[in-house]
């Protein structure tokens, strides 16, 4: 049995004082922290898929790091179309794992190791386009040959990214934050991996998800900094700060995957 810790879309600033809509991303993820410490079980390990800064910027990564190291797990980080993998190479303490593209021009693609990460075929993918083309994301055909070249046929597999792999259903999101090859990576992870294919896991939305399409089951966490509206007509992105603090609890057994969700009443000043 594999516990994990799923979180998302953290936001820091340069500075304790940055904020988002009004939320103070820094004082949020501190509350964050301390909920996950909270728990009367110590997880395996924790996944951040990305957006860990607001704005890439060293300051920004360190002030990430120093809130997020109490964490008493090894933690992993997921690209997001705000981060810089080489700064988060730089200043972010990753769990034990294996990079899959070795020189791979700036992909964050990995394999976790060590620890029960044996049990389940972990993946991490890095779906980031320039700033310029995104918010979406795409994921560039090495990492998916990469990817399914590592599954065995005979454990649990499981893919964690920043980017939702398919449409969930609302306008603004589905048109501008979807990994737009997402459909495809689904099939082609489907077909290797069968039955043992357990989840993709997702942040970016700032919304949680749960979804099941094509026989892959699919689990996103929102920000501790701020939600995003997510109706079926939204022809913009609307931000609710002041919403709860998020994380999911992922527990991975020899033929369950369950996905508890968290949200923290937030008892900072914003
Ligand atoms: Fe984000």
């Amino acid at each position: 049995m594999l516990e994990v810790i799923h979180i998302s879309d953290t936001h820091f600033g340069p500075d304790r004082c940055h904020t988002i809509r009004g939320a103070n991303a820094c004082d949020r993820s501190i509350a964050l922290v301390a909920a996950i410490n909270a728990l009367p079980f110590t997880p395996d390990f924790i996944v951040h898929t990305g957006d860990v800064v607001n704005d890439p910027d060293p300051e920004a990564y360190a002030l990430a790091a120093e809130v997020l190291a109490p964490l008493r797990a090894p933690v992993y980080f997921a690209t997001g179309n705000h981060d810089d993998v080489d700064m988060m190479r730089e200043c972010l303490a990753f769990g034990p794992h294996r990079l899959l593209l070795p020189g791979d021009g700036g992909k964050l693609c990995y394999r976790l190791t060590g620890g029960k990460s044996d049990e389940v075929e972990f993946f991490v993918v890095d779906g980031k386009v320039p700033p310029e083309q995104g918010p979406h994301g795409f994921l560039s055909e090495d990492q998916i040959d990469a990817v399914l070249g590592e599954i065995s046929g005979e454990k649990p597999v499981a893919v964690f990214l920043h980017y939702p792999i398919g449409p969930i259903g609302s306008s603004w999101i589905d048109e501008h934050l979807l990994l737009t090859n997402g459909e495809s990576f689904q099939k082609a992870l489907a077909a290797k991996a069968g039955v043992r294919l357990r989840g993709v896991f997702s942040g970016h939305l700032h919304r949680g998800l749960q979804l099941f399409r094509g026989g892959v089951f699919q689990s996103g966490v929102s920000s501790p900094a701020c939600e995003f509206t997510a109706s079926p007509h939204d022809d913009f992105c609307d931000f609710l700060p002041g919403g709860p603090i998020p994380f999911n609890h992922i527990t991975f057994t020899a033929d369950t995957t369950m996905v508890k969700s968290y949200s923290f009443p937030f008892e900072g000043l914003s």
